[in-house]
C-alpha cells in the first residue's frame, strides 16, 4: 500500500553500488561474465546509475582487477550510467582508455582510514585527487566524490562534523558535481545524519549536490535514509541484495540493500523507476553465485519459504 508522508521528494535517484562496493570485499573472484550479467540485470530492473568497478591498484582490491575486461563486456546504452572509482591519475588514464565518462574519487574524513585505504594522509589524498578532478572535468567527465567515515571511525571513534564538512568543502571547491556522505561502518543514527546534512547546507553544499551512502552494520541505514530525504537529499546509494563492505574498514558490512530501499520508497509513493521483482530475482541469482543468502530482509521476504534467497543459481530466476 502506498501512503505518502509530508516533506519527502516525489522521486529518488538510486545510485547502485552492488557491482563495486558489493563485490569488492568478496575473497573468491567472481568471473567477469557473472559481473557483466549482474550489471545488465540491474539495468534491466530499472537502475540507471550503476557503479561498476574501480580503477585502483589490483593488489589492493584483487576482486576488481578485471575492471578493463568488465567494461569491455558491458553493452553501451545511452540511458545507462556506469561510474567507476578512480583514486589517482594512473586510475584516470585506465578509466579514460576504457571509455568511462563518470568517475568517483574517494576521500576520508579521518586520518586513520585515509592512511589504510589510500596510503596517504587526508591532505595528501586531496592533493592526489586534485589533478584527477581537474583533468576529468576538462575532458567532460562527471565527477562524484565520496567522503568516508562521516558518522564514526573504527580507530578514532566519533568524527566531528566540522571535519566532514571541511573535507567535503574541499572536494566541492575542486569541482566535484556530487558529494556522497559515507557511513562506512554503519554507526550513524538519524539525528546525526540530519545534523550532518544541515551542516553541509550551511557550508554552501546544497542538498541537491549530496548523496548518502549508508552501510547497514547496525541496522540504521533505512532510518538514516529517511532522515536524509527529509533534509532534502534525493540521491541514495544502495547495493542490490545488501552485499558489500570495505576491505580496509574491518567493521564495515554490506550497504543498505537496494530492495529494502525500494520497498520503503514505493510504500511512501516515491518513484524510483525500479522493478522490485526483477531486482529481487537478480539478487537471488547473485546470492547463488556467492554461495550464501542475501542479507536483504526484502529479498528474504519475497523469496520462496524453502529458499530464503539462498539457493537460486539459475540465470533466469
Ligand atoms: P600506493 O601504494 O601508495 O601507490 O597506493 P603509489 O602511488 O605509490 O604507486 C605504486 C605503484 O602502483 C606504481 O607502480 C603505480 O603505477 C601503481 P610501479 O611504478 O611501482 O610499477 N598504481 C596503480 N596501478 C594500477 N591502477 C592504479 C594505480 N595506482 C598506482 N590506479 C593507491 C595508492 C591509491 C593506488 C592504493 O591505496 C589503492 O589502490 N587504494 C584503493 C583502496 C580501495 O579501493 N578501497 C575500497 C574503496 S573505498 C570504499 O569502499 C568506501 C566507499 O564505499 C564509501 C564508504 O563506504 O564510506 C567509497
Ligand atoms: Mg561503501
Amino acid at each position: 500500500m502506498r501512503v505518502p508522508m509530508e516533506g519527502l521528494p516525489e522521486r529518488v535517484t538510486i545510485y547502485e553500488v552492488g557491482p563495486r562496493d558489493g563485490l569488492q570485499n568478496e575473497k573468491t573472484i567472481v568471473p567477469v561474465a557473472d559481473k557483466a550479467e549482474f550489471v545488465v540485470r540491474l539495468a534491466d530492473a530499472g537502475l540507471r546509475t550503476i557503479e561498476t568497478t574501480s580503477f585502483v591498484h589490483p593488489a589492493w582490491v584483487p576482486q576488481l582487477a578485471d575492471a578493463e575486461d568488465l567494461l569491455g563486456a558491458l553493452p553501451r546504452s545511452p540511458s545507462a550510467r556506469y561510474p567507476a572509482l578512480v583514486p589517482n591519475e594512473r586510475g584516470l588514464d585506465r578509466a579514460l582508455a576504457n571509455g568511462v565518462t563518470e568517475i568517483a574519487v574517494f576521500a576520508s574524513a579521518t586520518e586513520s582510514f585515509a592512511r589504510r585505504n589510500l596510503n596517504r594522509t587526508v591532505e595528501e589524498s586531496l592533493a592526489m585527487f586534485a589533478p584527477v578532478i581537474e583533468r576529468a572535468l576538462a575532458d567532460g567527465l562527471w565527477v562524484r566524490a565520496y567522503v568516508s567515515m562521516v558518522c564514526g571511525d573504527p580507530w578514532e571513534g566519533e568524527v566531528p562534523i566540522d571535519r566532514v564538512v571541511s573535507v567535503a568543502s574541499r572536494l566541492a571547491e575542486l569541482g566535484c558535481s556530487q558529494i556522497s556522505l559515507g557511513d562506512t561502518i554503519g554507526v550513524g543514527t538519524p539525528g546525526q545524519v540530519t545534523a550532518l546534512i544541515e551542516a553541509m547546507v550551511a557550508a554552501g553544499i546544497g542538498a541537491e549536490r549530496l548523496a548518502v551512502h549508508f552501510h547497514d552494520t547496525y541496522g540504521q541505514a533505512l532510518a538514516n535514509t529517511l532522515a536524509a530525504l527529509r533534509a532534502g537529499v534525493t540521491t541514495v546509494d544502495a547495493s542490490a541484495g545488501g552485499i558489500g563492505g570495505c576491505p580496509y574498514a574491518e567493521s564495515a558490512t554490506g550497504n543498505l540493500a537496494t530492495e529494502d530501499l525500494v520497498w520503503m520508497l514505493h510504500g511512501l509513493g516515491i518513484e524510483t523507476g525500479v522493478d522490485l521483482d526483477r531486482l529481487v530475482a537478480t539478487s537471488r541469482w547473485m546470492a547463488g553465485r556467492l554461495g550464501r543468502p542475501s542479507p536483504s530482509r526484502v529479498v528474504q521476504a519475497l523469496s520462496p519459504a524453502d529458499d530464503g534467497g539462498r539457493t537460486s543459481t539459475g540465470a533466469s530466476t
